[in-house]
């Protein structure tokens, strides 16, 4: 089992005097104003959890866009700012941008073309050629500070997700022999009939064929990436070694599930701390009489909540008995709310839910709660603790590490999780109920079958995918990817 000290010497072993930089659009610390002070708060989410210690190790540099309203505060002239603050061993480069350059690169060609053209949850891709064009523009200042930073030395890039797709090809041509560069694509990986749209799809795969090493969630992505290269692209295509080689350059194309830190959340979901918050939360929504049913997600069309409430509806049309014995809780953090359809899917979500309790509701008891406010870690863990059922219902998703968390997060052995089965962890998760969002009868019967599943079998099937997420952790997602990387050599 991969471990956070395995992946930290893997780092010290094999890294040695060469520098290594992460690259994402999310950065891993954010400088904030509360209450006039500047406060810095680390960002949320596996990748941050995975790589803020391999950064710690290896003192490298993680470049990232400064979102935060104090960033520019705390960092100095070059953007830079040594992190984490309570022990300071990498160097976090923020890229400052523009209103402009943020709305078309960002929330224009990231989130409003290549997201919906990447999940299949038949929202139409909006191609803008002024977003297309920030786009670029924001991709090569992520270059050139790059290049900045690597000066005359040799460096490892690990470039993170579909807000850079063209970096690889402008840093290898900024400085061909000094990089090796990994590109791990964090979302689905689409078919060519649907890729096959989009008008800049061949810069796009020019781009990506830059890296040495292009990751993905599951085989089912990498085998659409090939093909499309395969249709698209003169290449040869190495289907033994699973290569795309183009005038004697190579891209390796490689699976790899990314997962969550399991022990510590499991340490972290046993503690005193989580207990009390779990208890205060469980006084705050009432829910001590009934069996809760549990949805966490980033308000995003993706993720399938509104299918989620109309299943609860349907479980409740046809099963009236369970009035005033369940309670589904939906927590929903707000996303990309310039974004039109995120706006009119967080009005959908509220209407639907007003509709569902209106209809079911009994003097004292309603179906549905909503929780809207920003949850911390530990919040996060008590919640999980408070779930009977936990519902993941995406219509497409890369991997979904809510299911894994929450897997993580019940080392008392208790909860069920039910799985939608377009998303990346239905693969490892076979024991959970899987279900198909878009069936309505079968999403509400799976939602039946957990709530009466007898105990003996809830728990076996519990322990099983707590094991193969303790096995398949974080750390072993990013120590396999390092470990590729790190065998690449430097071009003479
Ligand atoms: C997905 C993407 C990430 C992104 C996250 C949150 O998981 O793969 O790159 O950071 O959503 O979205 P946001 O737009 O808020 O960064």
């Amino acid at each position: 089992m991969w471990t956070k000290k395995d992946l930290q010497k893997l780092i010290k072993d094999k890294m040695g005097d060469y520098l290594f930089i992460v690259v994402s659009n999310r950065q891993p610390y954010v400088h904030v104003l509360k209450k006039g002070q500047v406060v810095c708060q680390r960002g949320a989410g596996g990748v941050i959890t995975a790589l803020d210690p391999v950064m710690q190790a290896c003192n490298g540099i993680w470049v990232a866009f400064g979102s935060g309203e104090a960033d520019r505060q705390a960092s100095d002239s070059e953007g830079k700012i040594m992190v984490p603050p309570d022990s300071p061993s990498y160097t976090l480069k923020r890229v400052w941008l523009s209103k402009e350059e943020e709305n078309g690169y960002y929330y224009g060609y990231s989130n409003e073309a290549l997201w919906p053209l990447c999940h299949m949850a038949f929202q139409r891709p909006t191609f803008r050629t002024n977003d297309w064009q920030y786009y670029k523009t924001v991709n090569e200042k992520f270059a050139k500070a790059i290049i900045k930073e690597v000066g005359k030395k040799r460096a490892f890039i690990w470039i993170q997700d579909y807000h850079l797709c063209l970096l690889p090809k402008m840093l290898k041509e900024m400085a061909p022999k000094q990089l090796v560069v990994a590109h791990f694509w964090h979302i689905p990986w689409p078919n060519y009939e649907t890729f096959r749209i989009c008008p800049q799809k061949k810069e796009i795969l020019e781009g990506l064929l830059a890296n040495d090493l292009l990751g993905f969630h599951i085989r089912y992505h990498c085998d659409n990436f090939i093909d499309i290269i395969d249709r698209e692209i003169e290449s040869k295509i190495d289907r033994e070694r699973f290569a795309i080689v183009r005038s004697k350059r190579e891209t390796l194309i490689r699976p790899y599930p990314i997962s969550v830190d399991f022990e510590g959340i499991s340490e972290i979901a046993n503690s005193a701390q989580v207990r009390d918050a779990s208890k205060a939360l469980e006084e705050e929504y009432g829910l001590s009489r009934y069996k809760v049913l549990l949805g966490l997600d980033r308000i995003d069309y993706t993720k399938g909540i509104p299918e989620r409430l109309l299943a609860v509806d349907r479980l409740l049309e046809k099963h009236p008995e369970l009035k005033e014995k369940i309670v589904f809780l939906q927590m929903g953090e707000i996303s990309r709310i310039h974004i039109p359809k995120y706006k009119a899917l967080n009005d959908e979500i509220n209407a639907l839910v007003e509709q569902i309790n209106w209809k079911h509701s009994t003097e004292g008891w309603k179906p549905v709660i909503l929780v809207r406010r920003h949850l911390s870690f530990h919040e996060l863990l008590a919640f999980y603790r408070l779930g009977d059922i936990c519902i993941v219902s995406s219509l497409h998703d890369g991997m979904n590490l809510v299911a894994k968390e929450f897997i993580s997060s019940r080392s008392d052995e208790g909860g069920m999780l039910v799985l939608s089965q377009f998303t990346g962890a239905a693969r490892e998760l076979i024991e959970s109920i899987t279900i198909n969002p878009y069936d309505r009868d079968q999403f509400s019967q799976g939602i039946l079958e957990a709530i009466k599943l007898p105990d003996k079998e809830r728990i076996r099937r519990m322990r099983k995918m707590r094991k193969v997420v303790q096995q398949n952790n974080i750390f072993r997602w990013a120590g396999k990817i390092l470990s590729e990387l790190l065998k690449f050599e430097f071009k003479e």
